[in-house]
């Protein structure tokens, strides 16, 4: 029908202009996610995504950083977020697919008494470290890239410039613990490993 086919069109030049990406394409076998498309730039620059990571991703686990000697409870608290898709295919392959981010956001902590006991909980946010998963070795030779991975780390008062200038030496000799699990500290992760 005339009226259809106009509506079809319509929807499909929205679509287009609104420069809608699918959250997951297929190459081949592997699955793709959108963390390319929506946290790196043509020369491989990384920015914090666009995205309500906290109230539309995954939180996988969280980390406790306690606080000095003598004091009680904790002095921050690291939430780790990721792509729902990132699960799913995790799920299935053992792998972190290629696109998937990790956010871990450093929160300060507040710690009082609490009818549960001593408690801390998450305060202020101030930073982000960023990897973005990388199977095809994309920009050789920058310095945010390699070993699999995107990385960058933002202070909380700028989200587009990181603060990372060498991954290499940055961010890598923190993560060789982790090498066998594609230097993700994934046992902290319920989530990855089952319901
Ligand atoms: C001082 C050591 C250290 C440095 C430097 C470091 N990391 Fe980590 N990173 C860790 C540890 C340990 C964890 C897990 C426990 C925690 O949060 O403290 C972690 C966790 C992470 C996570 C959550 C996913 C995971 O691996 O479990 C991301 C994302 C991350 N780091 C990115 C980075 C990036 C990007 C850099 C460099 C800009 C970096 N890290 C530098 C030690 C470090």
């Amino acid at each position: 029908m005339k009226t259809s086919r106009k509506a079809l069109l319509m929807a499909a030049a929205l679509a287009m202009t609104a420069g809608a990406f699918p959250l997951m394409t297929i190459v081949g076998h592997a699955e793709v996610l959108d963390g390319h498309q929506i946290a790196v730039d043509a020369n491989g620059a990384i920015r914090m995504p666009e995205v309500d990571y906290r109230k539309e991703w995954v939180a996988l686990g969280s980390w406790a950083v306690a606080a000095e000697e003598g004091i009680p409870g904790s002095q921050g608290i690291h939430v780790v977020y990721t792509q729902p898709e990132t699960v799913a295919a995790y799920r299935k392959s053992g792998a972190f697919p290629d696109g998937a981010i990790l956010i871990k956001e450093l929160f300060t902590a507040t710690t009082s008494d609490m009818t549960t006991g001593t408690i801390s909980r998450a305060n202020e946010t101030t930073g982000w470290f960023v990897m973005v998963k990388d199977s095809a070795n994309r920009y050789p030779g920058n310095k945010l890239w390699g070993d699999g991975w995107g990385w960058a780390y933002f202070d909380a008062a700028d989200r587009i410039n990181t603060k990372t200038t060498d991954y290499a030496n940055e961010c890598m000799a923190c993560h060789v613990p982790a090498q066998n699990s594609d230097w993700i500290y994934t046992e902290a992760y319920p989530v990855l490993h089952g319901e």
